[in-house]
């Protein structure tokens, strides 16, 4: 592949600015005969999970293609399924910039990007738009001006408009850039919001005739009850799988590096360890009731074969495939 040429130049841009133009160069060439040179054969490794298949374990992780623009791009690389979003019922610009900031001596990421996306409708039109054949996770989160306390309303929205089209869905509520988002994953607040969710899906699948699996993508900074409290209510309410972990507060593994003071989530290699361990204890809580969908830090294969040995059934890239690029996906997949 061509990324370990053009990553020095890309790194030279600034983050944010990178990012833009490789998403507008991906989809220029997506679905044109330029889409043979980021095209990676990879063999099938079929896995099922949460009751849908997957072609192969290794999915993009949200945030990468939050307005789901370059689906198709993506899945030429090889990825057995990608996660769009986390879209939001209406379009917003997100935090003010610089927002997206690279530890490059810690192969970590900080962002504090707050959810810029151009809106839920935009986004099921370009997943109708898609060719991929793989599966489609829609990740869905409340806009920053609705209150903490209606964010529910923002959630049921996303669901009623993205059912249709999505292969699964993915609640977020564990970004650290949304103010108040993650008090979602605690105590009535998460039971009321989870509830509510199901309700939605129950009444959605009777109406297109189609069950839609719904996740939940929680945080890696959940104390050891907090991760004891989340996983009995994600079984008491029946959800489909939960997606380990976003990114962290923790700065404990970047202290003293250039950018390592930017408020924002981190990911990347800092949070391997962090993210799997709570994968370990999430699966042994759960004990096989629901599936883990492993992500952060992934940038090898022995980081892949972790996250699978402590428990995770799916996994997602997101920071790993910043530095690595695109070779990092035909690595896990051929050899898992
Ligand atoms: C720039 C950036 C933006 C992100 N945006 C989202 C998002 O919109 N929704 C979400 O659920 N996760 C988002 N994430 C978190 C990733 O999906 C992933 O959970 C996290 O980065 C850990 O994986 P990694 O170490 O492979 O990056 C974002 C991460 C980064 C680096």
């Amino acid at each position: 592949m061509l990324y370990p040429m053009i990553r020095p130049a890309l790194f030279k841009l600034d983050p944010e600015k990178a990012h833009e133009l490789t998403l507008n160069q991906l989809k220029k060439i997506q679905g044109t005969a330029l889409q043979a040179l980021i095209t990676q054969q990879v063999p099938s490794r079929p896995v099922t999970c949460m009751g849908i298949q997957f072609d192969n374990p290794l999915g993009l992780a949200a945030g990468l293609d939050k307005n789901g623009e370059c689906i198709d791009a993506f899945g030429a690389m090889g990825f057995g399924f990608v996660e769009v979003g986390t879209v939001t019922p209406r379009p917003q610009a997100g935090n003010d910039k610089p927002r997206l900031f690279r530890v490059v001596e810690a192969e970590g990421v900080i962002n504090r990007m707050g959810f810029n996306n151009l809106g839920v409708d935009h986004l099921v039109e370009n997943v109708k738009k898609a060719q991929f054949r793989g599966v489609i996770g829609i990740n869905i989160g409340k806009n920053k001006d609705t209150p903490v306390e209606q964010g529910k309303d923002d959630y049921l929205i996303c669901m009623e408009k993205t059912y249709a089209h999505a292969g699964y869905i993915t609640v977020n509520i564990s970004s650290p850039n949304t103010p108040g988002l993650r008090t979602l994953q605690y105590g009535e607040a998460l039971d009321d919001l989870l509830s509510a969710i199901k309700n939605k899906q129950q009444e959605l699948n009777s109406r297109h005739l189609k069950y839609v699996p719904v996740a939940v993508k929680i945080a890696p900074d959940l104390s050891e009850e907090e991760l004891v409290q989340v996983a009995d209510s994600l079984v008491r309410h029946n959800i489909d799988g939960v997606i380990a972990t976003n990114t962290t507060l923790d700065r404990s593994l970047v202290e003293g590096l250039p950018y390592a003071n930017e408020t924002g989530g981190l990911s990347g290699r800092p949070v391997q360890l962090k993210s799997t361990e709570i994968i370990r204890r999430l699966h042994q809580e759960l004990n096989g009731r629901l599936p883990i969908i492993g992500v952060g830090g992934i940038d090898s294969l022995t980081a892949a074969r972790e996250k699978l040995a402590a428990g995770a059934t799916l996994l997602q890239v997101y920071s790993g495939f910043i530095y690595k690029g695109p070779g990092l996906v035909k690595q896990i997949v051929s050899h898992l």
